[in-house]
């Protein structure tokens, strides 16, 4: 019998494996690890709170010195985005003149990547880079190239490994899809 959970009002199906996705995140961490081995201190900054879990197991295949920081922004309420990104913890980081990968969950329209990219880039930092876990090729917006994308999805709505509906699923190790 397929696996399924409920949230809240909604039940979700298992989509992607824990297996398929740590495959996607060694693959996106060797790609890392080609681009930045010889740079200084590349500094790792999470968007809390969907990128907790991704951020974790990406940093550990990471094989260079490097710092990790977090920042919490929020634009969605339930299954839809507001389009209002608001940033709720900032970064305390000087990062003039460092080598910026923002880790994301996940970038659907790309509104949050775009709003955060912006804040950070006015700081003069070497480079910024973005890496998600999660593309939505037909959903994104945004101008701004992500350059390190671990899997490509449609346009359905996710849970599991970090991500949330309404705050609940995060702890899931597989990746679920909402049911009709
Ligand atoms: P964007 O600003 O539209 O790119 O939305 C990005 C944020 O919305 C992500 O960082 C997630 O927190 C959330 N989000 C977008 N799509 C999903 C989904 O399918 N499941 C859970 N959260 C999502
Ligand atoms: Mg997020």
């Amino acid at each position: 019998m397929e696996k399924t959970v409920t949230l809240n009002d909604r039940t979700f199906k298992v989509m992607i494996p824990a297996e398929k996705i740590d495959r996607a995140v060694a693959a996106v961490a060797q790609r890392i690890n080609a681009d930045y081995g010889d740079k200084e201190r590349p500094l790792f900054v999470g968007v809390l709170n969907g990128a907790f879990m991704f951020m974790s197991d990406l940093i550990k295949k990471i094989d260079f010195n490097c710092e990790i920081s977090f920042v919490k922004l929020a634009s969605y309420a339930g299954t839809e985005s507001t389009g209002n990104v608001e940033c709720l913890v900032g970064l305390n980081n000087d990062i003039a003149g460092r080598h910026v990968i923002i880790v994301e969950d996940i970038v659907d329209t790309g509104r949050s990547i775009a709003h955060m990219y912006t804040d950070l880039q006015r700081r003069n930092p070497a480079s910024i880079e973005v890496c998600t876990l999660f593309f939505k090729p037909d959903s994104y917006s945004e101008r701004l190239p992500i350059r390190y994308r671990a899997l490509e999805i449609g346009n359905e709505f996710i849970v599991g490994y970090g991500l949330d509906y309404d705050q609940l699923g995060r702890n899931l190790k597989d990746i679920y899809v909402v049911t009709e």
